[in-house]
């Protein structure tokens, strides 16, 4: 089996997210390198495997199922550069990485990652969840006057738990740069009938905490009784109400970027929250630039 057929497969749109990142975090090592008290954390809590191979939009019908890997034509098999490998390219690299996925297929290249680096970059590879990882992280001999990391939470469902971006907040030490899922994901679980399927809905409450379903769902009285139906809004809604969230966890919280399919469909948005004005004004800079580049794109 080629090394190909066992990575990820991303639409184009990874791109436009992972050159946010690389960006956001070129400018957060920058404005930290002479900082001489501070050791720097990089915790990447959905890793992914390291690179992925990049989902053709057009794909040959003949060539649809190749008999050998070495058939698959060449759109199949260009890389794209996931974000444990962005971060540990910065020209001035974090103090330490921590590569954390539940797949054990991602972790065992990430494992080929640690040893690529080997010598020059100091790297833990965790499997198992972000949730139970970022509890271990918080555990270790870290503190608010001698470190400050960035956490790239990217997960492609609710899997996020809101305890956890919480317990990153509380330290005052992380800034949290999120992958919102709300068209992938949060919108289909949130279903039109507001009777949802219960695991759906425990979902939801792990990822958003109390409060969401009145933002999603309203009652009101008509001819024949109370009837409670999804709001017409609740997209726009469910979207301030994660950002004012981060606000009051973080103390800031940037402006939403929003990636949108090859359609233009919109899909997920980045969002970052932190507890310094100095990383706001970073954030609102590079997301607001992402997303205007991606419009004339
Ligand atoms: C969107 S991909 C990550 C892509 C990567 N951040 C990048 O940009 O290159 C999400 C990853 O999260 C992993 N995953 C899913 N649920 C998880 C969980 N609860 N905890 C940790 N990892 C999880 C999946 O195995 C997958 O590799």
């Amino acid at each position: 089996m080629s090394e190909e057929s066992d990575l990820a497969e991303v639409g184009p749109w990874a791109e436009q997210k992972l050159a946010a990142l690389a960006s956001y975090l070129n400018y957060y090592t920058t404005v930290l390198k002479n900082q001489v008290w501070c050791r720097t954390i990089y915790l990447d809590a959905f890793a992914g495997g390291g690179k992925a191979s990049l989902r053709s939009v057009t794909k040959h019908p003949l060539v649809e199922t190749p008999l050998w890997d070495d058939e698959r034509p060449a759109e199949h098999t260009q890389i794209v550069v996931g974000s444990p490998r962005r971060a540990l390219d910065l020209a001035n690299p974090f103090d330490r990485y921590v590569f954390v996925d539940a797949d054990p297929k991602r972790v065992s290249q990430l494992y080929h990652l640690q040893s690529e680096y080997e010598g020059r970059r100091r790297i833990d590879v965790r499997q198992g969840s972000a949730e139970d990882q970022i509890t271990w992280l918080l555990k270790q001999n870290i503190s608010k006057t001698t470190h400050r990391g960035v956490a790239f939470l990217d997960p492609f469902g609710a899997h996020l738990p809101w305890t956890s971006v919480q317990a990153l907040a509380a330290t005052r030490i992380f800034e949290a740069i999120i992958n919102f899922p709300l068209h992938m994901c949060i919108n289909r679980l949130a279903t039109l009938n507001p009777a949802i399927p219960s695991n759906w809905r425990d979902q939801l409450d792990s990822f958003f905490g109390p409060g969401w379903y009145d933002e999603v769902y309203e009652t009101t009285e008509g001819l024949f009784g109370a009837a409670t139906r999804k709001r017409a809004d609740a997209t726009d809604r469910l979207l301030r109400f994660y950002r004012a969230n981060l606000k009051n966890a973080f103390g800031h919280v940037s402006q939403p970027m929003l990636i949108r399919n090859t359609r233009g469909s919109p899909l997920y948005y980045i969002i970052w929250a932190g507890p310094h004005r100095k990383g706001l004004e970073g954030a609102d800079y590079v997301l607001k630039t992402g997303e205007r580049l991606q419009k004339r794109a």
